[in-house]
């Protein structure tokens, strides 16, 4: 935000804006041109969202539309912080009309009765929490397994009625109708209602989320008005019959316990809008994730190969180019998103699309990577106590359909098209696929068993697991007495993705069970390419003796990632570097990266002798005078307690190193400001989970609003998992920090590496592997 050729900093304003139009935002900010000129109904934006707002992600990245009458969200970090506050951004707007409609229209809407409501996603605390919370059942990982011989034998017997064709619109002739059944039957609407249903579903987007000319808004209101009046007809006959499967009947029992909390008029609005929720945006998703799979035929028969990666590549289908493009909320009160002053009532268009692609959170964000380990953190099916409760479900079905094309359509290509997309700012899928491939080479007609072939589906989010990444050792150097360096390169010449000072790779050493982390120590710069050094450990869990047993040039291995737990702040004054020994990895790359971006800096290396000390003299070339080393046997040792004695302002301490190293700067760094100190661990002193030495504990979710239990012989991350809340996880034995959860209230049993002292008697995070709670309930920011 350094846009010094515009006056935008005299108006008080903290964004930097582009060359200003004539207009004003609510608060009398000038509005820079591109913001003056957005509008999401327009092609740009509907062919791809996160490009067309591109420059406000990284110039301007809340602005003011004056055509939408909108503040416009872009970045991650901001979009989640409206997300996680639903009392000051209400979601009460989510459904309303985006384009208001004319007297005409609404006239008609009203003749038929026409009072959608509040729903769910719609509804404001403290009506929603309780609703939700007694609605829920039907959505548990265990509930939704009921459904996957459905989806499955629709997918399959789709996929006959074209599959000699040679040629199909997998929308019109698959994508479309299937979700819209599964929808439906998930719902529990009887079979004879659903063609009428089918019809009349997508007015409704239109209606909400379209900018429908004037002549079509009177068509469009019959159709929705013809839909509330069927959909109440329909919750009618599900009266008759309550015991019947399915969600709304299932409203419907749970009404007779608690009418105050599953309203006539909830039942009735969700009667309509659940079947939008569940249907277009898991059509549109599939479609979306098929179009952008064959648009990269490299990935696309990658998955054929490898289907274990599906789970996966949904994930990052949906962060690539996900289904819903943004979302709603309304500011109750005065308040600051970014830094920008947002009045009580302003409307606010949260792009999550372009969150998806904000660089700060996904490294190499454009890039389509079905291996990107943080793909599920996208914010496709929103964040928090709203988040989409029937995510699982969509995922359910979008793995199916992949699977049954990547089985038995695996020579299938994207036919020569231009994509066309129903305008509206949120819910978003082509609305035709053409598609076309050789019958003949059908793989079932030489096997026909094929057809009959599944993949379990992976219910909830994926596993980290199944996800490695094939490499090549192009080279293997010794660096020191005992450390050897691997240079991995990607075994089809495509570049591997990019990564960041600090990051980790875990590489399988020999089997799936036996992962061990390294941390990247070449240059960030260098584009494709990892490098790792590995010390052999005789005494160590047998990942560093595999290496340097077995691994040589031109051997592939597998990895995952690249991740990173231990990123260098690039705005800081100063950075210190503390390596011990192999330590040096990290943070070798992060003073090469302080070097590249000007920031003062010294690096401090220990070690035993220096011929057991790796990159010593490529450190000196490139380090100069702000390298010390610190060789034990020349009696040199780093005085740490002397080397940090007064805290540095504006300066931060990044350190890795053995264990007693680590615990030794928590001593020294105690008069430095919370969180100046930043350490990355090898080691797990984590022992295994014991039941009959555990309490069971209670957590309680603040964003989500559930209480979960963790019975003693599960971990907080599994009992989070079952009750269908998604945590990030990688390690598992409290090594890596992917899983670190927020503690609002209550004490934890802290039994990770990863937290500094001073974070662990703070109580405000936990790793969710392998931390507990001291006694009684957590409050957990989930
Ligand atoms: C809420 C997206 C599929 C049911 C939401 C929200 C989004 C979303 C963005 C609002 C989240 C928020 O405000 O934080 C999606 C996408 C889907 C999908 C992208 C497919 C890929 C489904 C399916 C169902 C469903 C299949 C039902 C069977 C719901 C419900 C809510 C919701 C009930 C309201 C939750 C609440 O407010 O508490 N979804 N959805 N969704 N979705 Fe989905």
């Amino acid at each position: 935000m350094s846009d010094t050729a515009t006056p935008a900093r005299t108006t008080g304003c903290p964004v930097a804006h582009g060359p200003l139009s004539s207009e004003r935002t609510p608060t009398g900010c000038p509005v820079s041109q591109r913001a003056a000129e957005f509008d999401p109904f327009e092609d740009g934006y509907q062919q791809d969202p996160p490009e067309y707002v591109r420059w406000a992600r990284e110039k301007e990245p809340i602005f003011y539309s004056p055509k939408l009458g909108y503040w416009v969200v872009t970045r991650y970090d901001d979009i989640k912080a409206v997300f996680r506050d639903n009392i000051t951004f209400s979601p009460s707007n989510a459904l309303e009309k985006i384009t208001p409609t004319g007297d005409e229209a609404n006239a008609v809407l009203a003749s038929y009765g026409f009072a959608l409501n509040r729903t769910l996603v719609n509804e404001d605390e403290p009506a929603h929490m309780p609703r939700r919370r007694v609605l829920m059942d039907p959505f548990t990982p265990e509930a939704l397994k009921h459904h996957e011989p459905m989806v499955r034998e629709l997918a399959r017997s789709y996929v006959d009625r074209f599959i000699d064709d040679g040629r199909a619109d997998l929308v019109d002739q698959m994508l479309w109708e299937i979700p819209l059944t599964v929808a439906l039957h998930f719902l529990g609407v009887p079979e004879e209602d659903m063609d009428t249903l089918r019809k009349y579903s997508i007015a409704h987007t239109v209606n909400t989320w379209g900018r429908p000319k004037p002549e079509e808004q009177v068509a469009v209101a019959h159709a929705v008005g013809n839909f509330w009046q069927y959909a109440g007809k329909v919750l009618e006959k599900m009266r008759q019959d309550p015991d019947a499967p399915g969600w709304m009947q299932y409203g419907i029992r749970k009404q007779k316990l608690h009418p105050e909390v599953v309203t006539d008029s909830y039942l009735h609005s969700m009667m309509m809008a659940g079947i939008v929720a569940a249907h277009e945006t898991t059509a549109n998703a599939t479609a979306n994730a098929v179009k952008l799979l064959l648009q990269h035929p490299q990935v696309w028969q990658e998955l054929c190969e490898d289907p274990g990666l599906i789970p996966n590549a949904v994930e990052e289908c949906l962060r690539h180019n996900g289904s819903v493009a943004a979302w709603r909320r309304l500011v109750t009160r005065d308040t600051q998103v970014g830094g920008v002053d947002l009045p009580a009532g302003s409307r606010l268009l949260i792009v999550t699309s372009s969150a998806n692609h904000d660089e700060a959170h996904f490294s190499d964000a454009d890039l389509f990577d079905i291996r990107r380990d943080n793909a599920s953190d996208h914010l496709t099916f929103g964040y928090g106590s709203h988040q989409c409760m029937g995510k699982n479900l969509a995922r359910m079905e979008m793995q199916i359909f992949l699977e049954e094309f990547t089985r038995r359509l695996p020579h299938m290509r994207l036919s020569p098209q231009r994509f066309s997309y129903v305008p509206n700012t949120s819910f978003r899928g082509p609305e035709h696929l053409w598609v076309e491939w050789d019958p003949a080479a059908n793989p079932e007609r030489k096997n026909p068993a094929l057809r009959e072939v599944q993949v379990p589906v992976r219910i909830g989010e994926p596993s980290r697991h199944a996800i490695a990444r094939p490499v090549v050792v192009e080279r293997v150097t010794p660096v020191a007495e005992g450390i050897v360096k691997l240079r991995l390169v990607s075994p089809d010449g495509k570049p591997l993705p990019r990564w960041t000072a600090g990051s980790h790779i875990d590489v399988e050493c020999g089997s799936p069970g036996l992962s061990r982390q390294y941390s990247l120590c070449g240059d960030p710069d260098e584009a494709g390419v990892l490098e790792i050094a590995v010390l052999h450990e005789p005494e160590g869990r047998g990942g560093s003796a595999w290496v340097h047993r077995q691994v040589k040039a031109g051997d592939r291995l597998r990895i995952r990632g690249p991740r990173n737990h231990f990123r260098l702040d690039e705005s800081l004054a100063k950075a210190i570097f503390i390596a011990g020994g192999i330590g040096i990895t990290p943070v070798s790359a992060m003073a090469r990266r302080a070097k590249a971006i000007g920031m003062d800096y010294e690096l401090h290396y220990s070690g035993q002798n220096r011929a057991r000390m790796a990159f010593l003299d490529e450190l000196a070339a490139l380090h100069g005078e702000r390298l010390q080393v610190h060789a034990s046997d020349e009696g040199r040792r780093c005085d740490l307690h002397a080397l940090l004695a007064e805290p540095v302002a504006g300066a931060q301490v990044y350190a890795c190193g053995p264990l007693r190293m680590l615990q030794a700067l928590e001593d020294c760094c105690a008069a430095w400001p919370e969180g100046a100190l930043r350490v990355e661990h090898f080691e797990s002193t984590l022992a295994t989970l014991d039941p009959a030495k555990e309490q069971a504990f209670e957590v309680e979710l603040k964003d989500s609003g559930l209480v979960v239990t963790v019975p003693p012989d599960q971990t907080l991350l599994s009992a989070l998992r079952a009750a269908n809340v998604d945590v990030q996880s990688d390690c598992e034995e409290g090594l890596c920090g992917s899983c670190e959860v927020r503690v609002l209230s209550g004490k934890v049993d802290h039994r990770d590496v990863v937290l500094t002292r001073p974070e662990r008697e703070a109580h405000n995070k936990m790793m969710a592997c392998c931390s507990r709670a001291c006694e009684g309930r957590l409050v957990l920011e989930l």
